[in-house]
């Protein structure tokens, strides 16, 4: 319960500042359905401190009605070996019921950015993320979080909430892994029949062909034709965007922008990006 999570983080965060130029504590937050994504978190969150929690709840608040909230993975037991096999020292894992008031009112809203692409097409989902990544903060308590770049958009919100709220943590982003074929991992991805995750393919596929180009209208021309061409994926949207506001990019733009689509295949809707450099 909570009471036991602040007594097993307080003593962890015991010598905050370690002599290596490390923190004392970090948290990896997740859903669980853990696979080598969220492996690479940890691994880098040990990188970056001393001790590493790792929280795994299935955030009701994040989706919405027609979501696959019901129907998630939920893979306890295997999440609990992956956590002990990469040494995490705290491992918290709450129901909904113990994380939730029946009564509760506050939440925090995302704003404008939480309203635009991947929130357009999910309302309310950021307003959920963000409020239950404040309360895992201040439930853990860490020095240090890690997010991966594959939720591009969650990891821009999370840095604007840190900014806004005056959060004493630090965020770390960590790189997105993929299959050799190229697909990025995630929890979804298990729902993919064969055929299904061939034509998935065709998003990161659509990214490398635009991460080529040299100039904006270039970079989306070039990833619009590879998912042009892929029946098999009915696309939602594809943007090149400022990675820390989530706008559209100027076409003289110069500097990082983040090309990220989101498109399903059958009836799994996946999300992808990669960080491009143009000017
Ligand atoms: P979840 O989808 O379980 O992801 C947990 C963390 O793993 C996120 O920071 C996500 O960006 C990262 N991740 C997922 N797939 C990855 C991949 N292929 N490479 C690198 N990192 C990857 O994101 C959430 O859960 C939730 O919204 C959460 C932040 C826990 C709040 O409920």
């Amino acid at each position: 319960d909570r009471t036991e999570l602040a007594e097993a983080c307080r003593t962890l965060r015991v010598g905050r500042e370690v002599s290596d130029g490390r923190v004392g504590l970090a948290l990896v937050p997740t859903m669980g359905a853990l696979h080598e994504g969220h492996r690479s978190l940890v691994r880098l969150a040990r990188e970056r401190a001393d001790r590493v929690a790792v929280s795994i709840f299935v955030n009701p608040l994040q989706f919405g009605p027609g979501e696959d909230y019901s129907r998630y993975p939920r893979t306890f037991d295997a999440d609990l070996e992956v956590c002990a096999a990469e040494g995490v020292d705290v491992v918290f894992a709450p129901a909904a019921e113990d994380l939730y008031l029946p009564d509760r009112q506050v939440g925090v809203t995302a704003g404008t950015m939480g309203t635009i692409v991947e929130g357009a097409s999910r309302p309310g989902h950021f307003d959920g993320m963000l409020t239950v990544v404040l309360k895992l903060f201040n439930l853990v308590r860490p020095d240090a979080a890690v997010f991966g770049r594959k939720d591009a958009q969650q990891l821009a919100l999370i840095r604007r909430m840190v900014l806004d709220l005056d959060l004493p943590i630090e965020i770390v982003g960590a790189p997105t892994v993929r299959e050799a074929d190229g697909l990025a991992l995630s929890s979804r991805n298990r729902y993919l029949s064969a055929e299904e995750r061939r034509s998935a393919l065709a998003l990161s596929r659509a990214l490398f062909a635009g991460a080529e180009q040299p100039t904006p209208a270039e970079v989306r021309r070039a990833a619009r034709a590879v998912l042009d061409a892929e029946p098999g994926v009915a696309l939602d949207y594809l943007v090149l965007v400022d990675p820390a506001t989530f706008t559209e990019v100027p076409d003289d733009h110069a500097g990082e922008a983040v090309l990220a689509v989101a498109a399903k295949a059958g009836t799994t809707r996946l999300i992808d990006n990669v960080v491009l450099t143009l000017g």
